[in-house]
């Protein structure tokens, strides 16, 4: 049902569910009439598959463009949905870069020829992850982020790819080969780097650096509401084999066969 209130923190609107905090259905609606630029960036994930790691690599190629002025890797691409002291974008000056959870649907009609980097990653470790997050809430309140499932996300997006000008990656291509993932970010978005200036964002964009880099690490979150290292946790593919016991994992191989046997192209890497 459309609107239907799940818990006194998380609401239902069309396909997706949301932190009633954090984002509201007149916001959402009005994404319908928000003006993409042609510079425009975006980056769409489903929660906890990397993207505050996509996030550090698009922020730190376009970061000569963008001039010093954002103190941190969330105001220099802040999600597009998110109500909480949402600045005006459209007196951004250029390129102006969005990150974003949302489903097509919600987003604005206009992305369809603008470029837009979608992450995915494999979904047993992307639900450790994500379970990993939501105990972490102080007080084990709600988590503050909703989403639709990993299955009709990732599905709806694929879906879309010969209407939309995508790149897809996947967390596990960025675990086994950065420099690749990043050449290739820089690509698609026509931004023609030295090899020099990619091996520094390979350098930036590792676990280790950003765990140290107050730009990009997300402490500035209080820790009465979120537990410091949440965002950098682990970093590893197959971290759910210390979640999944042998029956769940069986269940889940299961659930995924069924649910994704017509889109059969994509491919997970599980475990290394
Ligand atoms: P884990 O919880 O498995 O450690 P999101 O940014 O979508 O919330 O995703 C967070 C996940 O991406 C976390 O996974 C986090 O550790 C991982 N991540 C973020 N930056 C990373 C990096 N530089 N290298 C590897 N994993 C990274």
């Amino acid at each position: 049902r459309d609107n239907s209130k799940l818990t006194d923190d998380l609401v239902k609107y069309k396909d997706y569910v949301f932190a009633k905090d954090l984002v509201n259905a007149e916001h959402i609606d009005s994404l319908q009439s928000f003006e993409i630029r042609d510079s425009d960036i975006f980056l769409v994930t489903y929660p906890k598959s990397g993207t505050i790691w996509a996030q550090q690599i698009i922020t730190s190629i376009c970061e000569s463009e963008m001039g010093d002025i954002y103190p941190n890797n969330l105001e220099m691409m802040p999600w597009l949905e998110y109500i909480d002291k949402r600045p005006d974008y459209s007196l951004r000056p250029n390129p102006r870069l969005f990150a974003s959870h949302l489903t097509p649907v919600l987003m604005p009609p206009g992305l369809r020829d603008k470029k837009m980097i979608y992450v995915m990653r494999n979904p047993k470790d992307n639900v450790t992850s994500y379970y990993h997050w939501c105990v972490n809430w102080a007080m084990f309140e709600t988590p503050k982020i909703g989403a639709s499932s990993w299955f009709d996300h990732i599905r709806e997006w694929h879906s879309k790819r010969d209407q939309y000008n995508i790149l897809f990656l996947t967390y596990e291509d960025m675990i086994m080969d950065l420099k690749t993932a990043v050449t290739k970010i820089c690509r698609f978005l026509d931004r023609d780097l030295t090899e020099a200036d990619i091996n520094k964002i390979v350098e930036k964009a590792t676990f280790k650096n950003m765990k140290n880099d107050r730009k990009a690490n997300y402490e500035f979150i209080p820790e009465d509401i979120l537990k410091k290292g949440q965002f950098l946790r682990k970093g590893k593919i197959g971290e759910w084999k210390n979640m999944f016991t042998v029956a769940q994992s069986e269940r889940f191989d299961q659930v995924f066969e069924e649910r994704m046997k017509d889109i059969r192209t994509l491919k997970f890497i599980w475990d290394v």
